[in-house]
């Protein structure tokens, strides 16, 4: 049973931890930190409490999501996954999570950025109606970014 608990300060060093599994580029704790302190900037830990083989395989983080709202405007920061979680939903409820909330809090759109190359996370934001609407290019060390946007 995987739980999503709300990301607070103390949490920096495992989002960092989380973030250095999943991207080339990692973000350390103080840069997490820093994110979590401006004002409008949320996130949740996918936590999974229940493993059959506790001794071996401790409950622990599955994912992560960090977003933000300003305005009526809203923007993933962050999002990802653990390899062992992934191709079970886990993305796409994270990333609902962070529309409803965005929307509860008066956001009409949300914006990302992501790889053009980095096709299974395209496939999660097109199944949640988001469109591309800009390139960036050299975004990511050299690497193309497409902007993405959805109605919420
Ligand atoms: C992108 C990421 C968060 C997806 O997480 P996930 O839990 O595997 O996603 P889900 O299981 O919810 O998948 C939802 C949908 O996204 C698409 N998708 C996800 N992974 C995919 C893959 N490897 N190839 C193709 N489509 C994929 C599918 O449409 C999938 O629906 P389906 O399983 O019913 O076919 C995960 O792969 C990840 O953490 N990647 C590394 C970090 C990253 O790239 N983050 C995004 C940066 S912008």
């Amino acid at each position: 049973m995987i739980e999503l608990v709300p990301a607070s300060l103390v949490h920096a060093q495992l989002l960092s931890g989380i973030h250095s599994i999943c991207f080339t580029e990692v973000w350390s704790a103080d840069a997490m930190a820093g994110l979590l302190d401006m004002p409008g900037t949320e996130g949740v830990i996918a936590v999974d409490g229940q493993s059959l083989t506790p001794a071996v395989e401790p409950p622990g983080p599955a994912g992560m999501v960090l977003w933000r709202v300003a305005g009526d405007e809203a923007e993933i920061l962050t999002i990802a996954v653990l390899p062992p979680w992934r191709r079970h939903g886990l993305g796409q409820r994270l990333l609902d999570h962070a529309l409803a909330e965005s929307r509860a809090q008066g956001a009409a759109m949300m914006f990302l950025e992501v790889a053009a190359d980095n096709n299974a996370a395209q496939a999660l934001y097109l199944s949640r109606g988001f469109v591309q609407v800009g390139l960036r290019k050299g975004y990511y060390a050299g690497k193309d970014a497409l902007v993405m946007r959805a109605g919420i």
